[in-house]
């Protein structure tokens, strides 16, 4: 997860250090710059879909069985025991199937809607749930994967999944609050390829700590930040590469940037607007008309 996208180096000028102003929960004052935007980025992370159920990453609640974000989304943790990582997959595919977009979700795809004829907005998610196209948003890049896919750790096949349980296996397993750190899974119990000159073991379909972004991913966000106008930064810690360096890639492109979040990060001062709140209260008053 290091690739600076091409529109960085495009943008020479000091416009981020140059910023004029700093606006808190000013949403007239965001409207009036969003009514001029052509192309707008809606960049989210795990706090938009806090008020679906889905807990974040970094918050206490987060933990699953107290494994830190870095070695459970970790190719290595799955190597050593995949059954444990499709347990949690397993635990968290159950939990977003029953959850629902929440308002924050849903004011992103009627805005996205209503301004269809005029605006182009794009929403960059760095979440992996799946709920801002069942919200009905159509344009979106999901940088990190979608836990509802699968990919073949043999032949690299993937596909959408969303059985329920994904395999016989793991019903009834992955409770968040059992102290197993080790599955009693066998690996031949999981979810495998079903190509018959295949058989190989599925993983799901997601971008783990120390791998990298896809290609055709990466370019196409680099398309529509160098094109923004406004970047709503959603939701997110801000500290996981690249996506943590895109608001900084967008503000130096000249893109306004307002952050919705419940608690301001160590980014908040260098973006032009911060509302402060749970994004399911925020966006709805910020992107109505
Ligand atoms: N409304 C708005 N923001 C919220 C809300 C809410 N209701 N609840 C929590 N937040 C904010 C938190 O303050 C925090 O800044 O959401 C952010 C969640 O941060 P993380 O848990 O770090 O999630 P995220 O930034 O999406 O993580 C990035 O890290 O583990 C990897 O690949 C994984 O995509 C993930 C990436």
């Amino acid at each position: 997860m290091s690739v600076i996208p091409r529109s960085f180096y495009k943008h020479t000028k000091t416009l981020y250090y140059l910023r004029k102003f700093y606006s808190q929960n000013d949403f007239a004052k965001f409207k009036n710059v969003l009514n001029t935007a052509k192309q707008v980025v809606v960049l989210t992370g795990a706090g938009i879909s806090a008020e679906s159920g889905v807990p974040t990453f970094r918050e206490p609640e987060g933990l699953w069985r107290k494994l830190e974000a870095s070695i459970l989304y970790n190719p290595v943790t799955f190597r050593e025991d995949p059954g444990l990582v499709w347990e949690y997959y397993h635990y968290i595919r159950e939990l977003v199937l029953k959850a629902q977009p929440n308002a924050g979700h849903i004011a992103v795809a009627q805005y996205e809607r209503r301004h269809a004829a005029k605006k182009l907005v794009t929403v960059l998610t760095q979440n992996v749930d799946g709920l801002h196209a069942r919200a009905g948003t159509r344009n979106f890049i999901e940088l990190h994967g979608n836990m509802f896919k699968t990919r073949c750790t043999k032949c690299n096949e993937v596909l959408v999944n969303t059985d329920s349980p994904i395999c016989p296996a793991l019903a009834g397993t992955g409770s968040p609050t059992s102290d197993k750190l080790v599955s009693d899974i066998k690996e031949k119990d999981l979810p495998h390829c079903q190509k018959p000159d295949c058989g190989g073991l599925l993983r799901p379909h997601i971008i783990w700590f120390g791998e990298v972004l896809e290609t055709s991913v990466v370019e196409k966000a680099d398309i529509v930040m160098s094109e923004c106008n406004v970047c709503l930064v959603v939701g997110t810690s801000s500290i996981v590469y690249p996506a943590a360096a895109f608001p900084t890639v967008m503000a130096a492109g000249g893109s306004i940037i307002a952050e919705f979040n419940i608690e301001p990060s160590p980014a908040s001062p260098k973006f032009d607007f911060y509302f402060q709140g749970p994004s399911a209260t925020t966006l709805p008053q910020a992107l109505s008309d």
